[in-house]
């Protein structure tokens, strides 16, 4: 597969990166070591104009290249994730319970491949920003990044990431335009009742009575009120109450998680979970409260620039390995924050037949380094061609 020549050459930098990085996983925004070895390398690169702290421990840097022109932000994640780490590799995690079980050891040296790449040969017009992100396993690197106005700071006008996927082929990409992956809310709805001896219920307000009344009422948001051609989860994963066969609770206490794939379904299920859990309570004399925590939105990538992005990935991996068939995943990203701030495309790499996501034997694959490194850099070239 035609991965551009001089970036097959870094294979062994990349490789070596990566292993470092692996052995070396950080957690959430604590990735403030991971971040001290990107600028080492990004310096020995040539490149100067380097921003740090950013969301505490991520990264912007700056690439010149020929004539004046837009810029367009590259992004990757830093962090890991709190696991114990079974591969039994000899690169394999030194630091206890932590783990890069999800490859952004690997989307981090893609990027800095590509970041070799386009500073020694800055065949391109405008600027590129590298940005280097913490925690998009935890709270939101991406989130805050954006906060702390990365997109308007940097002019940033097109926005693109990847992450690696277990089970799809290595040389394989896949994206889809439009949403792609779900917005991840959870909700706690407390029902206060009034307690009292189970053998003279007329005397106490049940909760648990309530309580399932609302868990059942509320899969009614899915086949009721959605239009069955949108998507949505949204699923009752705790119901806690009581002490004992004898008693009538004062409260009960149900949660669960609800996925969408866009705002106006989200703001429908919110709304809906509050009257009914509300309304419900109210008509059996009981009250409650309901908590709902926004978490990532949907990612969802713009049309025009996810076919952009698809064509640069042809480029590299070949027409029958660039499609655009993945159907969206009720997973969750913090990308999602980029794509609602600047037009731009999410993509997925093949990583061949590993272990999966999250899973303490996953590891990423060093062969995909030079293909991910390489459609980094065709998305720049092909976005801003060098002044002739
Ligand atoms: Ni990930």
């Amino acid at each position: 597969m035609p991965v551009i020549n001089r970036i097959a050459e870094y294979f062994d930098d990349m490789k070596g990166w990566r292993q470092h990085i692996h052995a070396h996983p950080e957690l959430s925004l604590d990735c403030h070591n991971t971040a001290a070895f990107v600028v080492e390398r990004l310096r020995e690169f040539g490149i100067t104009d380097i921003h740090e702290g950013i969301a505490e421990s991520g990264v912007v840097a700056i690439i010149e290249g020929r004539g004046d022109g837009p810029t367009i932000g590259l992004r990757a994640d830093m962090d890991a994730l709190p696991l114990q780490e079974k591969t039994g590799l000899d690169y394999a995690s030194t630091v206890d319970g932590k783990m890069h079980a999800c490859g952004h050891d690997g989307h981090t040296t893609m990027l800095l491949g590509a970041a070799k790449y386009l500073a020694e040969t800055r065949n391109f017009s405008g600027r590129v920003a590298l940005i280097f992100q913490p925690a998009e396993e935890t709270v939101g690197g991406a989130r805050m990044m954006c906060e702390e106005g990365v997109i308007e700071n940097f002019n940033i006008s097109q926005v693109y990431a990847m992450h690696n996927l277990p089970g799809m082929p290595l040389g394989q990409m896949n994206s889809t335009p439009g949403p792609a992956m779900a917005a991840a809310d959870e909700f706690k709805i407390t029902v206060h009742g009034k307690g009292g001896h189970a053998a003279m219920p007329h005397g106490t307000i049940d909760p648990i009575m309530v309580a399932v009344q609302i868990a059942q009422s509320l899969q009614t948001i899915i086949t009721r009120n959605m239009d069955p051609i949108e998507k949505a989860v949204l699923s009752i994963t705790q119901i806690h109450a009581g002490t004992a066969g004898n008693i009538v609770p004062d409260d009960a206490m149900l949660a669960g998680t609800v996925r969408t794939f866009s705002a106006d379904v989200r703001d429908m299920i919110e709304m809906r979970i509050g009257v009914l859990a509300q309304q419900i309570a109210e008509g059996f004399g009981a009250s409650a409260t309901v908590e709902y925590d926004r978490g990532y939105p949907a990612t969802i990538n713009s049309p025009e620039e996810t076919v952009f992005a698809m064509k640069a990935a042809a480029q590299v991996v070949g027409d029958d390995n660039a499609k655009m068939d993945i159907p969206p995943t009720t997973g969750a990203e913090d990308f999602a924050y980029f794509l609602e701030k600047c037009p731009g495309a999410y993509v997925v790499l093949g990583n061949g037949d590993s272990a999966g996501l999250h899973h303490p034997e996953f590891n990423f694959n060093d062969e995909a380094s030079p293909i991910g490194a390489s459609y980094f850099v065709k998305l720049v070239e092909n976005a801003q061609p060098a002044a002739r």
